[in-house]
């Protein structure tokens, strides 16, 4: 693999619980977006390592030098929930190549539309998912925490 590659695979339980607590941890800076607990982290990880179909969607991006990103989504909600890449691989594709996993893997489950929020001052990711063809449609006031909004993006399927 060239140092710039990378690929998208399943998460393995329990073996990838460490891998997402540490690129949670690095990628996030407010404890709002980042898993409430390891109890949580680890439920989350094994729902997607075993039913990845009707529970919890996820994929790890690994790249040359070892797991890089992830993203989880939700399909009961057509919902992308969690998205990340750590600080040495970013602006490389990998989020956008994560976003359109997810797009594809609810759109397999027969979702219409998907949705996600973001924090409104993020505006990275916020960039990120415009690309991607998601458009802002709503603003919920403290959705982080106090004085920090949310915005709900969506994205057509079809
Ligand atoms: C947001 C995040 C996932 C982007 O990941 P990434 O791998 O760097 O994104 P990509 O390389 O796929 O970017 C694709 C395009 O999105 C846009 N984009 C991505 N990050 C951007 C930034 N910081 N500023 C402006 N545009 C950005 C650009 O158009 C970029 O294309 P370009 O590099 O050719 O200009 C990453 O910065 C991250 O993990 N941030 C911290 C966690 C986070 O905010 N998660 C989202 C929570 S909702």
């Amino acid at each position: 693999m060239e140092s710039t590659s990378f690929q998208l695979r399943p998460p393995v339980f329990p073996d990838d619980v460490a891998t997402i607590a540490q690129l949670d941890g690095d990628c996030f800076t407010r404890r709002e977006e980042r898993f409430v607990s390891g109890d949580v982290l680890e439920a989350f990880v094994r729902a997607a390592a075993t039913d990845d179909r009707q529970h919890l969607w996820a994929r790890i991006a690994v790249d040359a030098v070892g797991p890089c990103g992830f993203a989880f989504a939700d399909p009961s909600h057509s919902r992308l929930t969690k998205l990340c890449v750590a600080p040495r691989a970013r602006r490389r594709g990998v989020g956008r190549a994560l976003v359109e996993a997810a797009v594809a893997a609810l759109r397999d489950r027969k979702a219409l539309s998907v949705s996600l929020f973001v924090r409104c001052d993020n505006t990275g990711a916020r960039a990120l998912y415009e690309r991607c063809g998601f458009v802002g449609d709503a603003v919920v006031a403290d959705h982080y925490g106090p004085g920090c909004d949310g915005a709900r993006m969506l994205r057509d399927c079809f």
